[in-house]
Parts: structure tokens; sequence; C-alpha cells
């Protein structure tokens, strides 16, 4: 028998955010729906001996596009992916994919995939083994191994040790492994950690390509700006809640625009900019202005007759977009 969809005001989820579709929307979502590589997560809670490591928590992924799952250290995250994968039971709720819990799945390889840690490998043996005694488990055939290696660029090191791996080379292992029953759905548990820009960049075109062969990628993050370019929708969660699901870009718009403005004459450039303007001056020559643009500001200084060395916008630092919606009810857990 399938758990009961929770309804209603169980639910409950901290204020939404104007313009935010969140759980009414989910609301009228069915769990079960039959729906290939849809990714529902209906008010489910974890509760460990003393710690609720999620709660009550609520969202869908759809196929064809990369999702972020972001939340600082603690949020629930991995708890919610295990759960996803029916390696931890839940204390309450549904997570589907394509309509069935984890256990329900008829092949679940070829549903889905995952990475959950980098750190989980058998450091004496080799890449391509590692896959090799993971094709045998899943009654895959051992050649598949090889195919994946290559997928993600891990040919040359398949004969080497894990340990002699670096954390980037780990990563893609994981993800060599995610990938082995060529599953439509892949749920990766923070696979930028430890990667360099270049991996960084890698990484962003592997699953944006994998995005647009149809699949689900949700991916797992503590940092907004690691992902924000990787991904286009995002599920921000904390304390185990929704906090916001939405589009990447609807967040970056978010962030806050200040302008900069150099100039040897800051004191009549505040007087013209008057006393509602939000201003920080950060030195004798340079003020930072909130909320305007930079032409509205050229036109007061213009006007004043006050002489500008330098303007231009610059972007609020996206993590503290990120902290807008994490930071409350803190603590570190
Ligand atoms: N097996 C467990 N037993 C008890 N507490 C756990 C267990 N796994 C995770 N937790 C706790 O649940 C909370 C959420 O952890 P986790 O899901 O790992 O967060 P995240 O992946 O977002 O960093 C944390 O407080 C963590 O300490
Ligand atoms: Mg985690």
């Amino acid at each position: 028998m399938q758990p009961a969809i929770p309804q209603g005001p169980q639910w409950g989820q901290p204020a939404p955010p104007p313009g935010y579709a969140g759980p009414a929307a989910i609301d009228q979502l069915n769990p079960y729906a039959p729906i290939p590589g849809r990714i529902v997560v209906a008010g489910l809670t974890k509760q460990f001996k003393r710690i609720r490591a999620v709660d009550n928590l609520s969202f869908t992924v759809e196929p064809g596009s990369v999702t972020g799952f972001l939340g600082p250290n603690g949020a629930g995250k991995t708890t919610t992916l295990r759960m996803l994968l029916g390696l931890i039971s839940t204390t309450s709720g549904v997570a589907t994919i394509g309509g069935r819990p984890y256990q329900d799945l008829g092949s679940p390889l070829r549903t889905v995939g995952a990475a959950l840690e980098a750190s989980s490998f058998h450091l004496a043996r080799t890449g391509r083994n590692h896959l090799r005694i993971l094709c045998a488990a899943g009654g895959l055939p051992e050649s598949r191994a090889d195919q994946v290696l290559q997928l993600v660029g891990m040919t040359p090191a398949a004969n080497r040790k894990v340990k002699s791996y670096s954390m980037g080379m780990k990563q893609r292992l994981g993800l060599a492994a995610g990938l082995l029953g060529d599953p439509q759905v892949l749920l990766l548990d923070e696979p930028t950690n430890g990667l360099d820009p270049e991996g960084i960049r890698w990484m962003r075109g592997f699953l944006r390509g994998l995005a647009a062969q149809g699949r689900t990628i949700l991916v797992s993050s503590h940092l907004l700006a690691e992902v924000a370019q990787t991904v286009d929708d995002v599920v921000i969660i904390a304390h185990g809640q929704s906090r916001r699901q939405g589009k990447v870009a609807d967040l970056l718009a978010e962030a806050k625009q200040s302008v900069r403005v150099r100039t040897s004459h800051v004191d009549q450039l505040l007087t013209a900019l008057g006393s509602q303007a939000a201003v920080r001056r950060t030195s004798a020559t340079e003020l930072y202005i909130d909320n305007v643009t930079s032409k509205e500001v050229g036109r007061i200084a213009h006007q004043a007759g006050v002489e500008i060395d330098e303007l231009s916008t610059v972007q609020a630092d996206l993590e503290e977009v990120f902290l807008q919606y994490t930071r409350t009810g803190a603590g570190i857990r």
C-alpha cells in the first residue's frame, strides 16, 4: 500500500517570498504520478534520535534541467538524497522518482544513478576494477565500466589505483559509477567539492549535456556561487525545511545592485544625492549607493556639476542572497 500523500496545512512552510509558486503548486502534484524522470519530495521528514534532519520538506524536480539542491552544511541535503535512494527509511512523507518510491522501482539502475560521497572508494582498487565490481553487482556487462570511464574522461587513469587519484578524479569516478545504468535521473552530492575552476567548468558542461538529453540532474551544494552557472533551477533548504524553489535566474536578479562611484568631490555628491539614498562611504574618494542605476547616479552628478572619476555597477555577493534564505533560525548542526 502506498503511504498517504501529505495534504494541506501539514505542508506548512515558512512564508514564501513573493512570486514563489512553491508548496501551493506542489500540493497539486501527485507524488505517484507516473511521469518519467520527475522527482517529488512531499512532506518528507527524517528524525534521527535527537535531530530532525529533514523536516516536512517538499519540492519537485523536472527532467531536462539541472537543479541545484542548496543549503548550508547540516541542512539535510545528504539525508534527503539517501531517502530518495532508499538507503535510509523515511520517518514520514514520500520521496518518489518517476512516481515510485525507490524500493518500488522496476529497474532502479536504469532509473536513478547517484554519487553520494567521493571518499567511499576502496583505495587499493583501480578505477576500472571499482566500476567492474559495481557492474557485476548490478547485473551490467563489464564493458559498461570502460564506457563510463570514457564518458567522464577518465580512460587514461583507468588502471591507476584510486588512492593515487586527485579529488577531481575521485569526483569523476563517482560520476562514472552513477552513470553505469544509463539512468534517467542522476543525484550528485556536492560534486564540485574539491574541484578546481577547470574541473568545475568541465562538470558544468558535462551535466548540461546530460540534462540536454532529457535527464533529470539534481546537484547538491552548500555554495550557491559554485553551482550558480551550472543549474537552471534551485531548491534551497535550511534546517531540513524548504526555503525557496525557483529559477536560478530569478534568484540572481534578487542580488542587490550597487553603484560604485569614485570622485574627489564626495561631499558635494552626497549633498546632491540627498538623505534618501542608501549610501556607504568606503574611503575619502569612494561611495557605494544601493538600489540605483549608474545612469541615475551619473545624471544626478552631472546636474550638480560634480566631476566623477569612475562609475560602475557591482552585483552583491551571490552568497549574500543565499544567506538571506538560509540564515533564519541559525545555529550550526
Ligand atoms: N545517521 C545520522 N544519525 C544522526 N544524525 C545524523 C545522521 N546523518 C545526518 N545526521 C544529522 O542530520 C543533519 C543533516 O545532515 P546532512 O543531511 O548530512 O546535511 P547536509 O548534507 O545538508 O550537510 C545534521 O545535523 C547531521 O548531523
Ligand atoms: Mg551532505
